[in-house]
């Protein structure tokens, strides 16, 4: 089996999904408990990492810049951390494979090193834009090239005393705002982020457990540079954006019911409970607690008629990674969706807002992309072959839409899935999805 012919994921028609699952570990999490972890001061303890290609690739960067990390080994991971100027010079360039959050994160981190370092990524991560960090980074006095086009390979000059900056980010976006976080923990100063809106807090939720003051006052989160990070223990939620396929295919296949455990349920990544709500699914947030400064629930999913809505534009950063699941939740609704301040998903890995419209119109669906959104008027989902474009979670979105279908979805390109959900397909056969898959050379 070669990695690059073409995973196909042929998805009969109908089921019903029922019974309980934990999805894997959050992505975001995961990420950056390897990051801060490396940083610290003593040993820590990871569970539930996510043992996706994105998290593996952050991992594996880690161990070429000298970190000893033991596992992945069920979710466990063992981080011996070096501090925060205990990093070495890899040998090679870092290699991020498919992962947007490692390659702006580790921008911002690396700025800061007293080392040089390169980092590379397949084709669809040389494509996305990596101004949106290493600007802001400039201004901090960071030294990285990238192409003309301000795409990777990024060339990181170390040995740069970097200073703080005030900055007023232009676009919503948690992996800037993080960036910029973790090079200002190696500035001269205080570094501080302004949001245009609330984004994902992971970075200030987990710097603040290992001991790291952060300060948020309304929408600008400052930190001053120089501290220290001591180690802690992780555990790390099942990912509310793998949860999302599932919390959409139980809402759209009739007489489903199934629980969804241990999910991370942050404020800043609630969206798509909130946005299905309002087309009317039938959702149950159970059990809520507090898991090592994060909240954790298990969500009940049964079936509902779903209604189409306009989309609130303040849930978008919150719901931003789950799209492709609620537009195949629009295409079964009754009536019109309308997504309008979603202009990012054009830049995700792949163009979500077009594949989709183009993969929803192949199977029957009248959707029309706008500039920064989308329409979509419920109705009859035909058989059809679609493209993922190599993104996971457009693959995993189309399969859902079987469970509604008249005829099979196939869905090219899947390979990708395993970037963020390892054991999708085992997982969503065993809940009652007629999935399997075919490798086609
Ligand atoms: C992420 C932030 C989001 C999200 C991505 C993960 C993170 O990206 O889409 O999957 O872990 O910080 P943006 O910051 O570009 O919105």
């Amino acid at each position: 089996m070669s990695s690059s012919s073409n995973l196909v994921f042929s998805v009969q028609p109908g089921g019903v999904l029922t019974g309980s699952l934990r999805v894997p570990g959050d992505k975001s999490i995961s990420h950056r408990s390897i990051m801060l972890g490396s940083l610290a001061e003593g040993v820590t303890h990871v569970s539930g990492f996510l043992e996706g290609e994105d998290s593996l690739a952050t991992l594996q960067a880690f161990r070429d810049m000298g970190v000893d990390i033991q596992g992945p080994d069920n979710g466990k991971v063992i981080i011996h951390g070096v501090g925060m100027h205990g990093l070495k010079q890899p040998e090679s360039p870092l290699d991020l494979g498919n992962s947007g959050t490692s390659m702006r994160l580790l921008s911002g981190l690396l700025a800061g090193q007293g080392f040089d370092t390169t980092l590379i990524g397949d084709s669809s991560l040389t494509a996305r834009p990596m101004r949106r960090v290493t600007e802001p980074l400039a201004r901090m006095g960071a030294q990285i090239d990238s192409t003309e086009k301000g795409t990777a390979p990024l060339q990181i000059k170390g040995g740069i005393q970097l200073r703080g900056i005030d900055y007023q980010m232009p676009v919503a976006s948690a992996q800037v705002k993080s960036s910029l976080l973790l090079a200002g923990l190696y500035a001269d100063g205080t570094t501080s982020v302004i949001e245009p809106a609330p984004t994902r807090d992971h970075t200030e939720r987990m710097l603040t457990g290992y001991g790291y003051q952060v300060k948020r006052e309304e929408n600008r989160i400052s930190l001053v540079g120089g501290g220290k990070l001591t180690a802690c223990d992780i555990d790390v939620p099942a990912d509310i954006s793998s949860a999302a396929f599932f919390l959409v295919g139980a809402s759209i296949a009739p007489d489903s019911d199934l629980l969804l455990e241990h999910v991370g349920i942050n404020k800043t990544r609630d969206g798509v409970i909130n946005i299905l709500r309002l087309m009317g699914a039938d959702i149950d947030v159970l059990n809520q607690r507090d898991v090592g400064g994060e909240t954790v629930a298990d969500i009940r999913v049964r079936s509902a008629n779903l209604k189409g809505i306009r989309i609130p534009e303040e849930q978008v950063p919150l719901a931003i990674d789950e799209f492709p699941a609620i537009f195949v939740a629009a295409a079964c609704a009754e009536g019109e969706t309308i997504l309008t301040g979603a202009e990012e998903l054009r830049v995700k890995e792949s163009d979500r807002i077009q594949v989709m419209a183009d993969g929803l119109v192949t199977l029957g669906i009248d959707a029309k992309s706008t500039s920064d959104g989308i329409h979509i008027t419920g109705g009859y989902l035909k058989e059809g072959e679609v493209d993922s474009h190599g993104d996971h979670r457009i693959a995993m979105a189309f399969a859902m839409a079987a469970l509604r279908a008249d005829g099979q979805i196939r869905i090219n390109d899947c390979r990708n899935v395993d970037t963020s959900f390892p054991g999708f397909v085992t997982m969503a056969k065993e809940a009652g999805l007629g999935i399997a898959t075919v490798e086609d050379a």
